[in-house]
């Protein structure tokens, strides 16, 4: 199985975080992935797995996949348990209508543009584009970082090749763009197209957001506030239909700039700025 990341631009990411691809021992998931040449396209080292995490002292953070799926392991003492993709998590089964995916799918406006599709920039875990999809939005899934885009790569992979459930449907509608969404291809995107920003905010703002926003935050110690204001400003020149913003619920508007409208839930908001394909340009 080879998993299909499209390569863009993108550069190196910084932190002193030692990443690797833990090839597993055995079962079908040995060769669930070409581990020796994916090893190779991101530059990491290739371990054998030997032993747990909780002893491992070779690499701080690494990628591998078991009997459930791709997943992240952090190594140390104090490790904690493997992180998914956001579609692996048992409670997406129970949460797919209703609360927060019901605000997402309407500050993204989905029923109004059936199989319509969405650019999500910040592809992360990929929990909000797996609600975007199975509200039956097709979605681009821009990932920044490396090994997070090839984790993304993998587990849709693994859902439309391997483990055929309800998800499988679901995943159909992503695809994985490996790189900086800013670097899209010129053209690529759309006039009817939707752009989705789930922007890292500063250490400590999203504390309580458990094992997967530490792990980010460890893949990804720089995350200024700039870089998210400069994703805005970049996604508002771009001819789309709307663009929208996940916000943590008391957070300014960035940049200052006021949206078209807002949604707000329990702990977070949607600024929607509506386009309907007329870039904004600042002064
Ligand atoms: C808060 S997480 C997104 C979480 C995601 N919405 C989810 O549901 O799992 C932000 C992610 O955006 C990525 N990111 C930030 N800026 C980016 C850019 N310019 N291009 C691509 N990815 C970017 C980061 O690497 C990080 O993985």
């Amino acid at each position: 199985m080879t998993a299909q990341v499209r390569e863009g631009g993108g550069g190196a990411v910084a932190g002193a975080c030692r990443m690797a691809l833990m090839r597993p021992a055995s079962g079908p998931e040995r060769d669930a992935a070409d581990w020796p040449r994916l090893a190779e396209t991101l530059g990491l080292p290739l371990l054998e797995s030997a032993l747990s995490a909780r002893q491992e002292t070779r690499c701080d953070v690494y990628l591998s996949q078991d009997e459930t799926g791709p997943f992240l392991q952090v190594t140390g003492s104090r490790a904690p348990g493997p992180v998914r993709c956001g579609f692996y998590d048992p409670a997406m089964a129970y949460r797919r209508r209703g609360g927060q995916n019901e605000l997402l799918g309407r500050a993204v406006g989905v029923h109004r543009c059936p199989g319509g599709r969405v650019i999500d920039a910040t592809g992360g875990f990929a929990a909000d584009a797996f609600v975007l999809a199975d509200l039956g939005a097709r979605v681009l899934l821009c990932e920044q970082h490396p090994m997070l885009a090839t984790l993304l790569a993998l587990s849709v992979d693994h859902l439309t090749h391997v483990q055929h459930d309800w998800r499988s449907d679901v995943v159909g509608r992503l695809s994985v763009h490996s790189g900086d969404s800013r670097l899209l291809p010129a053209g690529e995107l759309q006039a009817e197209d939707v752009l989705y920003l789930d922007p890292m905010f500063p250490p400590g703002r999203r504390s309580a957001a458990g094992k997967g926003m530490a792990l980010l935050q460890r893949l990804l110690p720089e995350h200024p506030d700039s870089a998210a204001e400069s994703l805005l400003r970049w996604a508002l020149r771009q001819t789309v239909r709307r663009v929208v913003v996940k916000r943590p619920l008391k957070a300014p508007q960035l940049c200052g700039i006021r949206p078209s409208h807002g949604l707000s839930g329990r702990s977070v908001r949607f600024d929607v700025y509506q386009l309907d394909g007329v870039a904004v340009h600042e002064s």
